[in-house]
């Protein structure tokens, strides 16, 4: 690609994410245009950007829209188009593509292809079994005490996961799989884990197929309720740095990111794209010291939502060049800067989120304070006005000096957006100082 030449950008999804990725990009000085399909109300308002009316899964539009308007990067930001081959289909017509292609992509499209990778890579998880039938799977819950994590093997939402307290719930999830079909074909399988104990983190990493630049690790939090109580969610909330990396990365370098660096070298992992690795962090004291086991739980072929719209404003270097060095293979001429601040994102919900969603409901903003953005989610434009149009409408992002500083910005900053049925998390980043950091 020629120096110098300003580029067109087109990214895929209409998420919170991709208003946050769409942000990050239109501060880039190579950037001319932005266009974002389907988009959102945010990514309509946001510098540079302009929403495209093509649904994440019409590959053939998105490739004739991306030759007509001489597109040169494409980044795919839901798992659906990637596990369904996006970017076999854009590359295959000679476009430039930021994301895996469909055989790698199964690392987050199949839980049953994840484990076999971590094992073969030797890379710490919970022991499991993959049972391809509903008597295959209550035999192996009745046979083995331990097999009380019950998956669909397929995506679902993230909502295929049990994490069951005995034998008969467990029953229960493989019932709910394999009979109620409730995650139809993602659930013509099933993977049955051990169920661990600890505290998880996200850790993201740009990928070039050959090596990775890790981003700073953040926490997430799924369960929609403050105490992480409640049904599981897309993420109500997530921040970074992360206390309990900064004592336990030495065991995720050497455990988990070393076996990595070596699958990259092997010609058949030329994975492309942000890796994200969802982690379980356990610990026991032994004498006077805290000892950390990390596990793997999952894999995720793209950048995370909320994680995106915590991080990327913690980045100092331009995406676009670091897009462009993962999908020519040269990350190892960037140099990827994060600031040493902290960032809180507390998302704004629909109150009946995750059960249903809430449309044409008036958003109001008023002045934010500095250091705050709002990325929109479920929102769009109608009539000329902001109104709701999903589960989660909003992320509202801090960055401050420290972590305490950074969540009372993005409460402060939430309290300056409103919609009738509003509701989020009180507790976000409240887990930093968790059992596990004790000494
Ligand atoms: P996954 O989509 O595999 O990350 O699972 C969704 C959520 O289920 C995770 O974020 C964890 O909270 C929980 N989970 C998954 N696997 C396990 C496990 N083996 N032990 C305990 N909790 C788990
Ligand atoms: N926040 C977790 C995810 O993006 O899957």
């Amino acid at each position: 690609m020629p120096v110098n030449t300003k580029l067109k950008v087109l990214v895929v999804g209409g998420g919170g994410r991709e208003h946050a990725i769409c942000w990050k990009l239109a501060q880039s000085p190579s950037v001319l245009q932005i266009y974002c399909a389907p988009g959102n109300g945010g990514t309509a308002q946001e510098a540079k950007t302009k929403n495209v009316e093509i649904a994440v899964m019409d590959f053939a539009g998105l490739g004739a829209f991306c030759k007509k308007e001489s597109v040169d990067l494409v980044v795919v930001g839901p798992d659906d188009p990637l596990a369904a081959g996006l970017v076999d289909h854009l590359e295959a017509e000679g476009l430039r593509v930021f994301g895996p292609r469909k055989e790698l992509a199964q690392l987050e499209a199949s839980k049953a292809f994840a484990k076999h990778f971590m094992v073969e890579h030797k890379m710490p998880t919970a022991r499991f079994i993959v049972a391809e039938n509903h008597q295959d799977a209550v035999d192996a819950v009745q046979e083995h005490p331990w097999a009380r994590v019950i998956k669909a093997d397929g995506l679902a939402l993230g909502k295929g996961v049990f994490v069951c307290d005995g034998e008969e719930q467990a029953i229960d999830a493989v019932n709910a799989i394999f009979r109620e079909r409730k995650f139809g074909d993602a659930g013509n399988r099933v993977v049955l884990e051990e169920r661990i104990s600890g505290e998880e983190m996200s850790l993201l990493l740009f990928c070039d197929g050959k090596r990775f630049l890790p981003m700073p690790a953040l926490q997430d939090h799924k369960r929609r309720f403050d105490g992480d109580l409640g049904p599981n969610t897309g993420g109500m909330g997530a921040y970074s740095p992360v206390e309990l990396y900064r004592r336990c990365h030495q065991e995720i370098d050497e455990q988990v990111l070393e076996p990595l660096r070596k699958a990259l070298k092997l010609p058949a992992f030329n994975y492309k794209g942000v890796l994200f690795i969802g982690l379980m962090v356990a610990s026991r004291k032994v004498d006077d010291r805290r000892i950390y086991q990390p596990y793997v739980l999952e894999f995720n072929a793209r950048f995370g939502d909320p994680e995106t719209q915590a991080i990327l404003p913690l980045m100092e270097s331009d995406l676009l060049d670091v897009l462009l060095a993962c999908t020519t293979g040269k990350l190892n001429e960037v140099e990827l800067q994060w600031s040493s601040q902290a960032s809180c994102c507390v998302v704004a919900a629909a109150e009946s989120y995750p059960e249903s969603s809430s449309r044409g409901e008036k958003i109001t903003i008023s002045t934010l304070p500095a250091d705050a953005t709002v990325f929109h989610a479920g929102t769009k434009i109608e009539d000329g006005k902001l109104v709701t149009n999903g589960g989660r409408i909003l992320a509202v992002t801090a960055v401050a000096g420290t972590l305490d500083a950074a969540v009372s910005c993005a409460y402060c900053a939430l309290h300056k957006v409103s919609f009738d049925s509003i509701a989020y998390r009180k507790d976000i980043a409240k887990r930093s100082g968790a059992a596990c950091l004790s000494p």
